[in-house]
């Protein structure tokens, strides 16, 4: 059995002023007519039967998740499984894991969790990736999935690792989260590392067991049950399963995933998988631009023109408008930051 947990409770403020903290990421139609919710929701169908996806999130965001389920598979009836506050992934995906145990699942059932705020290209490749994670948690490893880095991203973690013999996958030696920038550089010198991918595969009894080890003030009250656990919410270290628990762990194995992975965690990003016209602009609502070349326009408020623009991003909303060359536009946390600071 394969249970499948959506995270979809964070709040993507790199992605301002169209991502806020009512509609984050997440629920947003991007790169596509669907949002990245739907578009998870779509990839997992290729694994597990409907009844078998559960998304665990904040109880406010219960109706819009359920109607962006339905509307990729009708048979989705609620979801949700809702989270008393946002205390990160290590919580919430123990949550997840004390519901599904609840609903009677067994400590050999395998449980992949997936982040909602990436895309990936290649499903196919996806769902090869799953099949081989599967028989790593089946053996009791904790799995990652491992991204080839292709610059010294700060905001991912890292995985080192070295083969298994006579196993399909690897053994992560070293999983580090977000380091810093002068080690993200000399990892990617060195060779040998992955991004980790931000999915993880487990059986629900390596996982609780390691979370018991590793995470006690949350592993202990995820073991007694879904009740326990909902108590124990207010006091629990806001921490992620990366910190949590990967870091840790010592049995953790890793599959690389060679499938078009992006988190899109930028308007680059966005910019990168959008559609593009045959003059490189990526146009989303009401846009024209006259003689401009290498675009991304948000314009689905009203009409937005750009004459003579290159290689610029504007994203248009009702309140706020963003206006930055490409490359520039992982500024806008900073931005958002002092906007949170003057309140
Ligand atoms: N339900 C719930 N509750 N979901 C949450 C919460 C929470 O409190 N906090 C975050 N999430 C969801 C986010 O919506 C996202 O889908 C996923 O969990 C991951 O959280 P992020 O906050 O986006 O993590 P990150 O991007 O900084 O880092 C993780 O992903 C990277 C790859 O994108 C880590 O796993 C890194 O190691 C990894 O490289
Ligand atoms: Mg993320």
């Amino acid at each position: 059995q394969l249970h499948l947990l959506l995270l979809a409770g964070g709040s993507g403020t790199r992605l301002w002023p169209l991502s806020r903290q009512e509609l984050p990421k997440q629920f947003l139609p991007l790169t596509d007519s669907r949002s990245l919710l739907q578009e998870t929701v779509l990839r997992v169908l290729r694994l597990t039967p409907p009844e078998r996806i559960r998304v665990v999130t904040g109880e406010s965001f219960r109706a819009l998740v359920t109607q962006q389920a339905q509307a990729c598979a009708a048979s989705l009836e609620d979801p949700v499984i809702s989270e008393p506050q946002g205390k990160n992934t290590a919580a919430a995906i123990a949550l997840g894991v004390a519901r599904l145990v609840e609903e009677g699942a067994s400590g050999e059932d395998l449980v992949l969790v997936c982040p909602c705020d990436h895309a990936v290209a290649h499903v196919d490749r996806f769902v090869e990736a799953v099949a081989l994670a599967r028989q790593a948690a089946e053996e009791g490893y904790l799995v990652t999935f491992g991204i080839v880095p292709d610059r010294p991203e700060t905001g991912y973690g890292y995985l080192q690792t070295e083969p298994l013999p006579d196993r399909p996958f690897l053994k992560v030696a070293q999983f580090v989260e977000k380091p810093d920038a002068e080690r993200a550089a000399a990892f990617l010198e060195q060779g040998g590392f992955f991004w980790n991918g931000g999915i993880f595969c487990f059986r629900v009894d390596a996982f609780l067991e390691a979370l018991r080890e590793w995470a006690p003030e949350i592993g202990e009250p995820a073991a007694a049950g879904e009740a326990a656990l909902r108590a124990a919410y207010p006091g629990l270290p806001s921490r992620s399963i990366d910190y949590a628990l990967m870091e840790k762990a010592p049995r953790v194995a890793c599959v690389p995933l060679d499938a078009g992975w992006s988190d899109v965690g930028s308007w680059d990003a966005v910019y990168d998988l959008a559609k593009k016209d045959l003059s490189g602009n990526a146009l989303f609502g009401d846009a024209r631009l006259l003689d401009g070349q290498d675009n991304l326009v948000f314009a689905r408020e009203r009409l937005v023109v750009g004459v003579d623009l290159t290689e610029t991003i504007v994203v248009d909303t009702p309140d706020a408008v963003f206006v930055a060359p490409r490359g520039s536009s992982q500024k806008v946390r900073e931005v958002v930051r002092q906007l949170q600071e003057e309140g």
